[in-house]
């Protein structure tokens, strides 16, 4: 696996006179890891060594979960079991309910849902990240109860009523009942369910080191998604597939690509979408996201966003490829997400929903030969400063 390297910069680091400073960690292995493989050069993506191309052909975001939480396939009967609990601790206590009521409207989803894990944590005391069936009762719940908490505070962040779960449904189904009262169609819940498996994981990420940084300090582990929460909300990482389909809306139309991509480009701006740490050719996941687009559009109807997109990949090609930056997977997923009717505001929430399974498989895989993160920095500020009185200082 080849990544994109910076240099290091030199300076004394606490402790441990030569190491060097690498902005960002780029290129720093941060644990030793076999949830998931990924070859930045070829655009290879694997979940515990299967392709994501093949999962999001063959599996479900149920099966991709337990295979990523405990390392393989599940049988039949395991599958069964794992659906049946999280089918029935969908629901959330109405307390919880009462909270998303009383965040502001005005809120972002994202701001709502690590609230609410967090708060999540506090109705369940048997979160012992030591005590295998508390680590199992808890891995169920936050994975369950993710889709209800971003389903709620959507609707009554809107004025409309708190749609319970339902159990005969799968996890996607029954995210998208959730927000609107009718089960959706069996290809549109399949579409969903796909996303949810091309989002459940991506190695090192900074969402992912985040919620482990956490994990090592035996934080519980709805403290441990939380954090991993807010880690995701920024532009950089899973906030971008909100702002690409921002930039899609404005651009509008096919001819006014090029002018604004050019115009980006000099400015020296970052487009959203497009760029990734590791991946130096297309990401995988973006393949699959372009397809699933073209599908939902053709069922849907003509919408000009996918010939928009795929203009400013064409444009940003020209001018980028040689910089090996090519689209990732936040530049096609609004696409699909809009032609299924969600608004841009949901966009990060349902990466977080399916993410929850990747951060907490490597919060259990952080438990078992933990140590605590306690990197070194390197000190930039003076030595020895005289403390002067309060009415001395000019
Ligand atoms: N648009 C334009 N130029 C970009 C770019 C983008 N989206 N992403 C990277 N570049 C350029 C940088 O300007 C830099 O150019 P330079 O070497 O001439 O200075 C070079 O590519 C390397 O970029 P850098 O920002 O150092 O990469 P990084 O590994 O630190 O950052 C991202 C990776 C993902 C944060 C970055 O590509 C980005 O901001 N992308 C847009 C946000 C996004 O889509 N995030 C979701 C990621 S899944």
């Amino acid at each position: 696996m080849t990544e994109r390297t910076a240099p290091p910069i030199a300076g004394t680091a606490e402790g441990h006179s030569s190491a060097p400073f690498i902005p960002g960690l780029d290129g720093v292995p941060a644990a030793r890891s076999s949830v998931c493989f990924i070859d930045g050069d070829q655009g290879i993506l694997e979940y515990r060594g299967f392709p994501i191309e093949e999962l999001a052909e063959k599996s479900t975001f149920e099966e991709t979960s337990y295979m990523l939480l405990w390392g393989k396939l599940p049988k039949r009967a395991e599958l069964e079991k794992f659906s049946r609990d999280l089918a029935t601790h969908r629901d959330v206590r109405f307390r919880l309910i009462d909270l998303l009521k009383c965040l502001p409207d005005t809120g972002h989803p994202m701001e709502a849902l690590q609230a609410a894990i967090a708060a999540l944590g506090m109705f369940y005391p048997d979160r012992d990240p030591m005590n295998a069936t508390d680590r199992y009762n808890s891995t169920v719940r936050i994975i369950a109860k993710a889709p209800t908490l971003v389903a709620a505070y959507h609707r009554l962040s809107h004025g409309k009523d708190y749609i319970p779960p339902r159990e005969d449904l799968t996890h996607a189904e029954n995210f998208l009942y959730m927000l609107s009262g009718e089960v959706p169609d069996a290809d549109v819940a399949r579409v969903m369910d796909i996303c949810f498996i091309l989002h459940a994981e991506h190695s090192m990420n900074a969402s992912t080191f985040a919620g482990r940084v956490t994990a090592s300090t035996l934080a519980d582990p709805y403290t441990v998604v939380s954090s991993a929460i807010g880690a995701l909300t920024g532009p950089l990482h899973g906030g971008a597939n909100e702002q690409v389909i921002h930039m899609l809306q404005q651009i509008a139309e096919v001819e006014k690509v090029r002018p604004y991509i050019e115009d980006l480009i000099h400015r020296k701006q970052k487009i959203m979408g497009i760029g990734h740490r590791i991946y130096r050719v297309k990401d995988p996941r973006a393949l699959v996201l372009q397809k699933l687009a073209a599908q939902m559009i053709a069922k849907r109807g003509g919408n000009p966003l996918l010939a928009v997109a795929q203009e400013v990949e064409k444009v940003v090609a020209e001018h980028l490829a040689a910089k090996k930056i090519y689209p990732n997977v936040d530049f096609y997923s609004g696409v699909v997400y809009e032609a299924m009717g969600m608004p841009a505001s949901l966009f990060t929430p349902v990466f977080a929903i399916a993410r929850v399974s990747g951060w907490l498989a490597h919060w259990l895989e952080q438990l078992v030969d933990n140590r605590i993160y306690r990197p070194s920095q390197i000190y930039t500020g003076t030595h020895n400063e005289p403390y002067v009185p309060i009415e001395e200082r000019a």
